[in-house]
């Protein structure tokens, strides 16, 4: 493992990123595509996604992670950004999907310098508003809305920090927060509910504390992450520096566009989960989107006629 803090932009790589057309990977794709041969993975649902991307240069390889299936897939990757989730209620798609489709691509990929694994801050075991650090207890704290998605994603976990050790292919399991941008993210479905004129949900666990992270610190960890990968993997959680609650969100969309949020509080919204960001730092350094900079920016992309 090096020290990665400094570590620049990637260039001139054979980087595959697996899931390319989700909400996260589909602005990373494009901007990787920019300085590097980018190959995008995923069956391809969205055919206006394929075609954005391949428009941009972006090689496109129809592949099934639950099937098992990685189709006409190259294996000579020099890095492996695995952003892929399969949301179902189905338990066996859930596990072969993100758990045994991690493994299968770590397999498919096993000569790469380095492997990426989005995993996320929903696998730790709900505690009201501790900030979780790598070592706290695992859990379900999503089974309120996606039944199968912590459990599957701590099992993806066993997965890939299995291969790294088998394959012997240095390895970062990265566990995102709540990532956000002009074009996607819990905060622009907020924005979205409030011109909707309806009320954000939020847990009765007042307040829903988390750690918004910009697309932009997303694509300029990604080389960092990818840097301090190791064998066995390395583990860190993958969020911005402010630890900001929905309730306070919302108030600031509503001073940026004069709507006035109202919330209902129920048991079955997702439960807050902030972290404890000292491993990320002395891995990778902070981040640097101040959040209510990257807030004012998605309200005037998205709605500038609600902005002054
Ligand atoms: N969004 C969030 O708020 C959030 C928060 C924390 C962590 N994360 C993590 O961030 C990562 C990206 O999440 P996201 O929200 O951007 O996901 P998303 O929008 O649901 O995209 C999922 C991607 O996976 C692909 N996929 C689904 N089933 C597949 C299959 N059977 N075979 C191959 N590809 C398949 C999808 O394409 P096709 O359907 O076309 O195959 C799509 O490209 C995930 O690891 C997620 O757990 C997300």
């Amino acid at each position: 493992m090096t020290d990665a803090r400094n570590a620049g932009a990637l260039t001139g790589e054979k980087i595959l990123v697996v899931g390319a057309t989700g909400q996260v990977a589909f602005p990373l794709t494009l901007s990787l595509a920019g300085s590097n041969e980018v190959w995008a993975a995923a069956r391809f649902r969205n055919p206006d996604a394929r075609n954005r991307l391949e428009e941009a240069g972006v090689r496109c390889a129809e592949i099934d992670l639950v099937a098992g299936s990685f189709g006409e897939l190259p294996d000579d990757f020099s890095y492996v950004l695995n952003l892929s989730v399969v949301h179902t209620n189905n338990w066996g798609k859930a596990l072969d999907g993100n758990a045994g489709g991690a493994g299968g691509l770590m397999w498919h990929c096993r000569a790469a310098k380095a492997f990426l694994h989005c995993s996320s801050t929903g696998v730790y075991q709900p505690d009201h508003h501790r900030r979780f650090a790598e070592g706290d207890p695992l859990g379900d704290s999503h089974r309120p809305l996606l039944p199968t998605y912590s459990i599957s994603k701590v099992a993806a976990e066993a997965v890939v920090r299995f291969c790294a050790r088998q394959l012997g292919l240095p390895t970062t399991i990265a566990r995102l927060n709540v990532p956000y941008g002009d074009t996607f993210g819990l905060p622009l479905m907020h924005l979205e509910t409030m011109v909707a004129g309806h009320p954000v949900e939020v847990h009765t666990d007042a307040p829903s504390l988390y750690n918004p992270i910009h697309a932009d610190d997303i694509l300029a960890t990604v080389p960092k992450l990818l840097a301090v990968a190791d064998v066995p993997a390395t583990v860190v959680n993958w969020a911005g520096n402010d630890v900001v609650s929905v309730e306070d969100w919302c108030a600031y969309l509503g001073e940026l566009t004069g709507l006035e949020p109202t919330f209902v509080h129920t048991d079955a919204a997702i439960p807050s989960v902030a972290v404890d960001l000292t491993r990320m730092h002395e891995l990778i350094g902070p981040t640097t989107v101040e959040w209510r900079d990257g807030f004012r920016r998605m309200v005037s992309a998205r709605h500038p006629e609600l902005v002054g």
